[in-house]
């Protein structure tokens, strides 16, 4: 199903950051974040220096990637497998249920695609294009490519940013309005902010989010602080 979609610019502008309730009633249940450990730390430490060399930043941003990519395949449906082993015993084990699809938000959301790829070689890809505007920071949605049965399968949402949160709530009424139940949709996030956490598990409480970080606050552009600067551009070398 390949779809040149409406843009959802209509929506008013961005008016800048605004004060947000507690996310504490999301930890644990909604947002599944990383243990915040020393590695964890130092491999941010090397992403949000600001002289980091694009090949460091892609280097680490993968390194972490790949702790949430397997987070995230944690919070996935599992169904018993029994196995042989050399020993002639049986293992009761476990393997991933069918149905399983990946939808990076283009652009950045597909800088996880290959640490997905590295660990399920096999894995259904489907896109979503939306871009935030310059100007009034919110999302235009341009774009779908997305298999006709996505409503039967469970949905891992991939883009690293989730800030004023307008891209992750256009792209989830996507995944709803084609049949995807709440329960079956596990956003691998980056990095977010209490407002981002907010806009989403608000709307969508059934929703799961997996995240390495979450920061104090958006500034008046709607990046993130102390935040990344822009991941694409840095992920993509489109920065200066
Ligand atoms: C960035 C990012 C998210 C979005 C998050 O995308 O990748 O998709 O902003 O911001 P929000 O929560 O305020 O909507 P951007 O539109 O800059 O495009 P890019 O993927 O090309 O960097
Ligand atoms: N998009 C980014 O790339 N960075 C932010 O801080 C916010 C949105």
């Amino acid at each position: 199903m390949t779809t040149a979609l409406r843009q959802t610019s209509d929506a008013a502008a961005w008016t800048g950051p605004a004060p947000v309730a507690s996310i504490e009633q999301y930890l644990g249940r909604n947002v599944h974040l990383l243990p915040q450990t020393n590695q964890l730390r130092a491999l941010h430490t090397v992403v949000r220096d600001r002289e980091a060399s694009r090949r460091d930043f892609v280097f680490h941003a993968g390194r972490i990637i790949r702790l949430l990519t397997e987070a995230a395949l944690d919070l996935l449906p599992f169904e018993p497998y029994d196995v042989r082993t050399p020993v002639g015993s049986t293992y009761r084990g476990l393997r991933f249920a069918d149905g399983l699809l990946a939808v990076p938000i283009v652009r950045a959301g597909e800088s996880m695609e290959s640490e997905l790829r590295a660990v399920i070689p096999g894995i259904r890809i489907g896109k979503i294009l939306i871009q935030r505007d310059k100007t009034t920071k919110r999302p235009h949605l341009y774009y779908q490519a997305l298999p006709d049965d996505i409503a039967d399968r469970h949905v891992l949402l991939l883009d690293p940013m989730l800030a004023t949160g307008g891209t992750a709530v256009a792209a989830i009424e996507l995944l709803l309005e084609l049949g995807v139940p709440e329960e079956n949709i596990v956003f691998v996030n980056f990095i977010t902010v209490p407002e981002g956490i907010t806009a989403v598990c608000e709307r969508f409480p059934d929703v799961r989010i997996v995240t390495s970080a979450i920061e104090e606050r958006l500034n008046e552009n709607a990046y993130m602080v102390p935040g990344i600067g822009d991941f694409g551009d840095r992920y993509f070398g489109t920065d200066r």
